[in-house]
């Protein structure tokens, strides 16, 4: 029986570069997304996509092993390679992918696709997260946390999804309606993104292995690490994740001008403790924050390109300010079988 699948893309509110440290964080799933849609043949030894946004189709054999991912043509249908990979088999059969998600632009239209995938080719998996996060891996090579897949598996109309890292628990924040989310896109492709993301991860990685659970250490106690470009990063995770609680408490208060600091504060801290914003996006940000009505804005995602989320009064028409691309997003459900 044909399969049909919407998956969200994200957009991270707040608490960038914590997942993979065990930290916090408060994404919403949004409007936009994939859609795909799946007619298994049990006589069919491939899996065979069409995709409107891309020019060759995907096909792969159903046999294909974890090894021979990488040398998948085109790069797309390595995540239908990954898929097929790690899934206890599949059936073969034909089906197609349409996305109204801008690519890379930090909106997680991997993990969106990814999980779209698992889902429409009927993968019997009890941990979807983690399933989608290992076919990312194989697929692109980027070692991602759980981050996006969390927020597009749970994601629900209204309500921000407040993530702990430490045992992917999670609870629902409502969005109240006094304000606006928007995503604006930089414009800036993220080429860095593989080996910046990889390398503040491991420096993540390395201090937490010096002073064990960064959420039971205090900010005096960095200093032992002596080394700065360490310091910086740690300092980074453990004033995000108290954000993360401060920013969830603030919007259940309704204390919009106080969220909204703590965004630019976020993004102050992403630019100049863990280097992973560009001058574009600081620009950007600072634009944004400068208009009428905008409470605070930071990037969204990994960062290196990508987009700022920009938090406002109702009402606010932001596109007339700026030249970049604006969209407004609003808090979705997560992903679904549509049929
Ligand atoms: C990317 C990764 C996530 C997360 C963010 C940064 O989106 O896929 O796992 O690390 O960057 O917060």
């Amino acid at each position: 029986m044909n399969r049909s699948v919407f998956a969200p893309g994200r957009v991270n509110l707040i608490g960038d570069h914590t997942d993979y440290a065990g930290g916090l964080a408060l994404p919403i799933a949004i409007q936009l997304g994939t859609f795909i849609t799946f007619d298994p043949n049990e006589r069919s030894e491939t899996v065979l996509f069409h995709s409107d946004t891309q020019a060759q189709k995907a096909e792969v054999q159903i046999e294909i092993g974890k090894s021979q991912v990488h040398l998948v043509e085109p790069g797309w249908a390595r995540f239908v390679a990954a898929a097929v990979a790690l899934s206890n088999g599949v059936v073969g059969g034909s089906g197609s992918v349409r996305s109204n998600l801008p690519i890379g632009s930090g909106l997680s239209s991997s993990a969106s696709f990814a999980i779209a995938l698992t889902m429409a080719l009927g993968i019997d998996t009890e941990d979807l997260v983690g399933f989608a996060q290992e076919v990312e891996h194989l697929a692109t090579g980027v070692p991602c946390g759980k981050l996006d897949q969390m927020a597009i598996v749970n994601g629900k109309k209204q309500f921000g999804v407040q993530i702990d890292f430490r045992d992917l628990s999670y609870r629902y924040v409502e969005i109240p309606d006094e304000i606006d989310i928007f995503i604006v896109e930089s414009g800036e492709t993220r080429q860095l993104e593989y080996s910046n993301y990889s390398n503040r991860r491991e420096s993540a990685l390395k201090a937490i292995s010096i002073l064990g659970d960064l959420r039971k250490v205090s900010l005096d106690e960095v200093e032992k690490l002596g080394d700065i470009d360490l310091i910086n990063c740690c300092t980074h995770i453990i004033s995000e994740n108290k954000r993360v609680v401060l920013f969830g408490d603030a919007l259940s208060k309704k204390d919009f001008q106080k969220a909204g600091r703590l965004l630019s504060e976020s993004h102050w801290s992403l630019s100049h403790l863990y280097n992973v914003s560009t001058p574009i996006l600081d620009n950007l940000v600072e634009r944004a924050t400068s208009i009428n009505g905008v409470l605070g804005a930071r990037v969204t995602g990994a960062g290196f390109g990508g987009s700022v989320v920009v938090l406002s009064e109702p009402g606010l028409d932001l596109q007339q300010f700026l030249t970049e691309r604006v969209i407004k997003v609003v808090p979705s459900n997560g992903a679904n079988l549509v049929v």
